[in-house]
């Protein structure tokens, strides 16, 4: 579903110096398949994330999305960022309902997906509501639906649960988990907690500092389903010790990097 070969991004700063944000990046991401990305910050996630959205061009490299090279946004992909960024004087439902609203589609149908997905996550009796009226982690799954609204095979998410408190993300963790599973997606999901790509990844992959480049893949071999209590089990410990000694920094199990 993804495939990317030798991928580069060599970004020209202002003051006309250059950055070299990624190096020599090989990964193929197959259909269904959730993949987490750790790396220490700089190294070049987000312009991954970037260069898979076709919203930012690569340097080098050829990049397959869907089957097809990537020259601009494609509708096969959706993006969820740290913030939720919904619009203030719009209701719950109406935000889920902008991309479709943007592309011209106003059929009963978008609107039933949409109300699927806010009972999908929680938030039936929430779509008059507005953003201010939620929680943040209420607000974050608002975003989620509105990713999901145009039915995308693919879901790029950029530290989606990093406005969170520890809690509130470890049950985001689980229902993610849980709505994955149904809907079938792709991910890509980046975050700066090891225990949370462990326990949501098929696979880990590890990136270096910049310029960014895979350091290592692990195969996350914990079966599904799982949840909290996977998080305590010697497998998940070994596979996050593992990921841990990239960064130089050996931890007990469970903690943040
Ligand atoms: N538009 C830009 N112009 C110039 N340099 C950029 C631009 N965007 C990113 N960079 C640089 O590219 C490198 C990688 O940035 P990127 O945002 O991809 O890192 P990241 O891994 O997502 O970091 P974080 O974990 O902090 O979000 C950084 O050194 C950053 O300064
Ligand atoms: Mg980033």
């Amino acid at each position: 579903m993804i495939s990317v070969r030798g991928a580069g991004k060599i970004y020209r700063t202002r003051s006309d110096e250059t950055v070299h944000a990624l190096k020599d990046v090989d990964l193929e991401i197959a259909q269904g398949e959730f993949v987490s990305v750790v790396g220490p910050s700089g190294c070049g996630k987000t312009t991954l994330l970037r260069i898979l959205a076709g919203l930012e061009g690569a340097t080098s490299g050829e990049i397959v999305v869907g089957g097809h090279k990537v020259r601009g946004p494609n509708d096969d992909v959706s993006v969820v960022f740290q913030q939720a960024t919904l619009l203030p004087w719009y209701t719950v439902l109406q935000n889920v309902l902008l991309p479709a609203h943007l592309k011209g589609d106003r059929s009963p149908a978008s609107e039933q997906r949409a109300r699927g997905l806010l009972d999908l996550v929680g938030l039936k009796d929430f779509e008059r509501k507005y953003p201010f009226e939620l929680s943040g982690g209420m607000q974050q799954r608002v975003a989620i639906c509105r990713a999901l609204v145009r039915n995308p095979k693919i879901l790029l998410m950029d530290e989606p649960f990093g406005a969170l408190d520890a809690m509130t993300r470890e049950t985001m963790n689980v229902e993610l988990m849980r709505w994955c599973s149904q809907e079938g997606k792709t991910v890509m999901f980046i975050t700066h907690s090891i225990p949370e790509a462990v326990l949501l990844g098929d696979r880990v992959v590890v990136m270096s500092p910049r310029p960014g480049r895979i350091s290592e893949i692990l195969d996350v071999e914990i079966p599904r389903p799982r949840d909290l209590r996977t998080l305590g089990t010697p497998a998940f410990a070994e596979l996050s010790d593992r990921v841990r000694q990239h960064f130089g920094a050996v931890a007990a199990p469970g903690q943040d990097m």
